[in-house]
């Protein structure tokens, strides 16, 4: 009954609503030694695999485990079982009553993500944040229970958590309970939730455990599927009263729809996508959530104003000058993706309305005053800021691209001028000669992290001088367990710290932007405060769970989330930089290969599907020479260019022929689309 709702539904889905690009979908990513690191569970139905604590009285716990047939019994009112999920999960929870011995038996389901906050009498937190963090409470099932199967009602989903714990609430009589399963509610649309269209596999020798970066990837793509859910699934808003949650709220225009956690806030925000949806580009290439989302905040634009809501319904928090071109820069890197001329075409006049929004915030100083506050939590922001600044000039330029692949060449260059003017605006408003950074706003020395990283990359920068020394100036804030932004001082911000990754990489100091990765990722991944498979939203400095205590979170460790797709920047960074692979035009027309080879590996494997067919890369260095030799697959009837690593120089051969001699840093090479074999010795 069930396989045939979710196909009479996909049916219609295809019918009615889904793009060109989505018809022809791309094929499977090659099987191999890198499947061992998907964390996406292959059944819908998913089981504990460990039983993590019992309490008083409790027989046979065990027998909930891996779809086992067997019962456990809780005897009195102070007897519990914390089952384990071995990785995040969400959905809903049913279980057999085998045997009821007294109508005053009932029992109550506690859900946590880290293992801190596991409790028979409290969830971890989603509706509110509280210094005591016990706002939401468990989920009651009440006297008398019924024998037989039992289903968690559905406005009780949990989004994201690893591990249950049952109690026994009532009488002192035994409660007997089998078959306790999670029916999954993220990814909807998809029976296998492992089929991935891209991959990636490589060995890391400076790091405890060598398959980290492999795992990396794999956790950052499943943080986003966990983020990909039903639209009827949001978080209640207003929110619940304390001890209840709800999340049976609806998203937006379509599902299923990319949100920001499993967990919480589950809604659409923009700036969170700017560093998820490249993550599900080049894993699952799974963009209708995508689309979704941006055609929900394109709905509910002020008609007005053309100002953009910061987040989707039912939060819609308004108020955002810098998550409203999240929005604009997000309209971009779908179209890049998918090449869906006909949504650009739909989203247009909306569209150029938010552009002009944000460009008549710019006064006669040639700068944008943000004056729409809200942000990814910084402090600080308002008026001639530097972040805004470099947010708009990525808005513009990209503008400029859109406007060129819809056919408006004239609003092309009248775009593309503003963002040239801007760019000298900026460098000479916030360039500290003496500091070799960008300051926070023209009244502070201040050299933010988020600021500086989207100069570097997207290139507000004049020269490569400056991309070096503010990538020298960005570690100066790191501290063992990452990056702290001086913008948000005793906090670790996986979502800011995925774009100064990549700003390390631009600037060309790979081993930099490892040592960010093994600092702050290298935690996150393993820390015992973590589920250790989905990646958590921010930390403090020192690596507690008390992200945002004093900014909106209202101390309350439990409220965090650990399943947030904007910590996920390192899943497209080690595609896009390390293997080297991206598309420069829509579906990848045009691409890029510039591999980042200074790492702590000897090769690396990747590759990603889009709807022309499969991009796919795997380099080898030469041993103790500036030798390499890759294997590149892209579509025929594509282009490409190869720019030469840093630290690789020599005669460049495609398919044994010369291309180039002597060839050194930088130096690049125009290829055509097809299976090349490229050696530079
Ligand atoms: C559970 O029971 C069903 C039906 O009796 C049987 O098909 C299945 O193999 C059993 N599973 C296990 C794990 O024992
Ligand atoms: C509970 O009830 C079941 C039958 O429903 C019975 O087999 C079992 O012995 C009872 N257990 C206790 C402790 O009363
Ligand atoms: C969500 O569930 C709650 C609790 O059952 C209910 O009161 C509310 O009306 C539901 N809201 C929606 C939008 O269905
Ligand atoms: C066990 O739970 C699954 C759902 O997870 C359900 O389909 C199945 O019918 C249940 N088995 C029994 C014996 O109740
Ligand atoms: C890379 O090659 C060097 C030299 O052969 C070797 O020592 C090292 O273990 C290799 N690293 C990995 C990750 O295979
Ligand atoms: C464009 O904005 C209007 C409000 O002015 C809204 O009604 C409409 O749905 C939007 N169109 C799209 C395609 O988002
Ligand atoms: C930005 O605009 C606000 C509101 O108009 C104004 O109060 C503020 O002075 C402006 N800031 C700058 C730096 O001009
Ligand atoms: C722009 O024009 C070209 C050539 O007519 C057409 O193929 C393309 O679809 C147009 N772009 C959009 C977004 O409609
Ligand atoms: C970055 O900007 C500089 C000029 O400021 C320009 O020469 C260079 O081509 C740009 N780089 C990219 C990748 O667009
Ligand atoms: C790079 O640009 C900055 C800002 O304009 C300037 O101060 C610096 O001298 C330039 N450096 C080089 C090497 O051109
Ligand atoms: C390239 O492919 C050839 C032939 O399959 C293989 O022998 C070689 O190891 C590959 N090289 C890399 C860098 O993947
Ligand atoms: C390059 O060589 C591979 C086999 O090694 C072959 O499949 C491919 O067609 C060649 N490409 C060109 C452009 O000659």
């Amino acid at each position: 009954m069930l396989t045939l709702l979710l196909s009479v539904s996909t049916l219609l889905l295809l019918e009615t609503s889904d793009p060109a690009w989505a018809q022809a979908p791309p094929s499977l990513a090659p099987s191999g030694p890198w499947d061992t690191f998907n964390y996406a569970p292959k059944s819908r139905t998913v089981y504990a695999t460990s039983i993590r604590h019992t309490q008083s009285t409790v027989s046979g716990s065990e027998n909930l485990l891996n779809g086992d047939n067997g019962s456990a019994t809780l005897t009195g009112n102070d007897a519990w079982v914390t089952l384990d999920f071995g990785k995040e999960v969400g959905g809903l929870i049913s279980m057999n009553f085998d045997s009821i011995n007294s109508s005053s038996s009932s029992i109550s389901l506690a859900f946590t993500e880290s293992p801190m906050f596991i409790s028979p009498t409290l969830s971890d937190d989603s509706s509110f944040p509280i210094a005591t963090m016990n706002y939401d409470g468990v989920l009651s099932v009440p006297a008398p229970l019924s024998a037989g199967f039992w289903t968690q009602p559905a406005f009780a989903l949990r989004g994201g958590f690893r591990f249950l714990t049952i109690a026994s609430t009532g009488d002192s009589s035994p409660v007997t309970i089998s078959n306790v399963s999670c029916a999954i509610s993220f990814m909807p649309h998809v029976d296998d939730m492992t089929a991935y269209t891209g991959f990636f596999y490589a060995k890391d020798s400076d790091f405890e455990d060598s398959d980290f970066l492999t795992k990396l990837w794999y956790a950052g793509a499943y943080t986003v599927q966990t983020n990909t859910v039903p639209v009827n699934t949001g978080r209640q808003v207003p929110f619940e009263p304390q001890g209840h949650w709800a999340n049976n709220a609806t998203l937006g225009v379509a599902g299923p729809i990319i949100v920001d956690g499993a967990k919480r806030d589950r809604a659409v925000w923009p700036g969170d996508m700017g560093i998820a949806v490249p993550t599900q580009f080049v894993s699952t290439f799974d963009l209708i959530p995508t689309r979704n989302a941006l055609s929900t905040m394109f709905a509910n634009i002020n008609p007005q104003t053309g100002a953009l809501p910061e987040s989707g319904p039912p939060l819609s928090q308004l108020g955002s000058d810098t998550y409203h071109c999240w929005t604009l820069i997000g309209s971009y890197n779908y179209y890049l993706y998918s090449g869906d001329d006909e949504w650009l075409n739909t989203i247009w006049p909306n569209y150029t309305l938010a552009v002009s929004f944000i460009e008549g915030k710019v006064d006669n100083s040639g700068l944008l005053n943000v004056t729409g506050l809200r942000d990814w939590a910084r402090q600080g922001g308002g008026g001639h800021n530097s972040e805004g600044n470099a947010i708009l000039y990525k808005v513009l330029t990209t503008a400029s691209a859109l406007a060129t692949y819809s056919n408006h060449t004239s609003l092309s260059l009248a775009y593309a001028a503003n963002a040239s003017s801007l760019k000298t605006t900026f460098n000479s408003a916030f360039w500290m000669p003496d500091v070799g950074m960008y300051r926070d706003n023209t009244s502070t020395t201040l050299a933010p992290q988020d600021a500086n990283s989207f100069a570097v990359l997207f290139n507000v920068t004049l020269n490569d001088t400056q991309k070096e020394t503010i990538s020298e100036g960005l570690e100066r804030n790191w501290v063992e367990f990452g990056a702290v932004p001086p913008e948000l001082p005793d906090t670790i911000s996986p979502f800011i710290s995925g774009f100064e990754l990549q700003a390390h990489f631009v600037a060309g100091n790979d081993s930099r932007a490892f040592d960010l990765l093994h600092r702050e990722w290298g935690y996150i991944l393993y820390t015992n405060l973590s589920v250790q498979s989905t990646l958590v939203e921010g930390l403090t400095a020192n690596g507690s769970l008390y992200y945002r205590y004093y900014q909106g979170y209202n101390d309350d460790a439990a409220y965090t989330s650990h399943s947030h797709g904007w910590s996920s920047g390192p899943t497209s960074a080690l595609t896009f930089y390390v293997a080297g692979l991206t598309v420069t035009a829509p579906q990848g027309r045009e691409w890029s290969l510039a591999p980042h080879v200074g790492g702590p590996m000897n090769s690396t494997q990747a590759g990603f599907g889009t709807a022309l067919g499969w991009f796919g890369v795997g380099w080898e260095r030469g041993v103790g020479e500036n030798a390499l030799s890759l294997n590149v697959t892209t579509p025929e009837g594509t282009s490409g260019v190869f720019t030469v690593p840093k630290g690789v120089s020599g005669t460049v051969k495609v398919n044994r022929t010369a291309v180039a001699e002597d060839a050194r840093e930088g130096q690049v090479v125009e290829l055509q689309g097809g299976i090349l074999q490229i050696t530079i010795s």
